[in-house]
């Protein structure tokens, strides 16, 4: 039977030619919002194979919306013509069809802090020049965070200009897609959780008052781009706490995105507050699923999702149109090459690789890490 996962699929009138997607990954890599020659070469290596939609990581909208000092931004005319650059090059060596997405992102009251490999992330210093946070309320993540400054309306408008013009400059760059981030704790899920927006005005204590600012946003991205992009969300299924965030709420939230325009929501979840994520495989599929059924929206997965049968289940029984996966694509950027080889599925091998198709090579050299008898690496 034909793979789903390999199949097309139509976002608005942009075409996808299969169903798999490099999730967003932030670097830490960037030079005050810049991209360097790493995002070059990550984001050549994952273009040249062969998913349907190539994500670049979390980009900041405004300078202090960057996570860390290394995060990737689109503020200024410099961090536009260093992505100006990445994307032409990934684009040049990117199979026919292949689609580029970026996610426009502020961290709220998670900005400011190490990247994750210096100190698992915790709050720079002053002498490590850390910026002041904001966030919908004056509530850390956790006591050893930074405080934010609970946004006032005036900061509010001009977060909205914000989006809005980095939307513009991604889309004078040739992305094809835009996402939003409102999810795993930054800004956006901020806003719609209430473990941390205690607003008492017209953007807290209700959804519909919770969801006010995210839709905000979207709405003014979307009027500003229109049909250049399309327009996305990546959105919180679950804040694995009691009184927070859950799918309902993000069926809610994906149906206003869909009314509005959005042509599909990426179905993720925690990272509001401290709560353990679970780690069970694919634990976002039933989240994903009811969003998907209940909203009536395009939606893509992603979350331990990291064997091509897996994957091709989640879309052929409907769980989910898209999947995206983004360990499983740092530890094999050739992943599509070899899920199609099991899924019995053809991809277009650059030239330059030819002899790299299973034809070629003697049987025993076909053993691969995804492969469930390969040996383990370690061995
Ligand atoms: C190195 C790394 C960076 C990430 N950066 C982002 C990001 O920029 N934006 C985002 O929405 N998720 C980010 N994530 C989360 C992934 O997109 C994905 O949802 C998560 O890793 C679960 O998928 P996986 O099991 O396939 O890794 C990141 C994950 C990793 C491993």
């Amino acid at each position: 039977m034909a793979s789903t996962l390999f199949s097309p699929l139509a976002l608005g009138s942009l075409e996808l030619p299969n169903r798999i997607v490099v999730s967003p990954m932030c670097q830490y890599a960037a030079d005050d919002g810049s991209a360097t020659d790493w995002h070059l070469q990550h984001l050549m290596s994952l273009a040249l194979g062969g998913a349907g939609l190539v994500m670049v990581e979390a980009t900041a909208v405004e300078r202090r919306g960057r996570i860390t000092h290394g995060c990737l931004g689109l503020y200024s005319d410099h961090n536009e013509r260093a992505l100006a650059r990445v994307l032409a090059a990934a684009r040049a060596v990117a199979p026919a069809g292949t689609r580029f997405g970026i996610q426009l992102a502020h961290a709220g009251r998670k900005a400011s802090v190490h990247l994750p490999w210096q100190s698992g992330g915790k709050a720079l210093t002053a002498a490590e020049d850390a910026w002041p946070t904001v966030a919908p309320s004056a509530l850390p993540f956790t006591e050893a965070w930074h405080t934010p400054h609970a946004l006032d309306e005036a900061e509010l408008t001009a977060l909205v200009a914000a989006f809005v013009q980095a939307g513009e400059r991604a889309v004078r760059i040739g992305f094809d897609l835009l996402e939003l981030h409102f999810a795993h704790g930054y800004l956006g899920h901020e806003f719609t959780s209430p473990l941390s927006n205690h607003r008492a005005d017209e953007y807290g204590g209700s959804l519909a008052n919770r969801h006010r600012f995210p839709l905000r946003l979207a709405r003014a991205v979307h009027a500003a781009v229109g049909e250049r992009a399309v327009l996305g969300a990546r959105i919180s299924a679950s804040d694995y706490t009691d009184g927070g965030g859950t799918v309902e709420d993000a069926v809610a939230l994906a149906a206003a995105l869909r009314e509005l325009g959005a042509r599909y929501a990426c179905v993720s979840s925690g990272n509001v507050v401290p709560a353990k994520v679970p780690t069970t495989p694919g634990y976002n599929v039933p989240l994903a699923a009811r969003v998907r059924g209940e909203a009536g929206l395009t939606t893509r997965v992603a979350g331990l999702i990291a064997a091509p049968e897996q994957a091709e289940a989640i879309v052929a029984s409907g769980q989910a149109d898209l999947v995206a996966l983004a360990r499983a694509f740092l530890d094999d950027p050739r992943w599509v090459w070899h899920a199609a080889d099991r899924l019995g599925a053809t991809v277009a091998y650059p030239p330059q690789y030819e002899r790299s198709k299973p034809a070629s090579w003697p049987a025993a050299h076909l053993a691969r890490p995804t492969d469930a008898t390969a040996t383990p690496r370690s061995a």
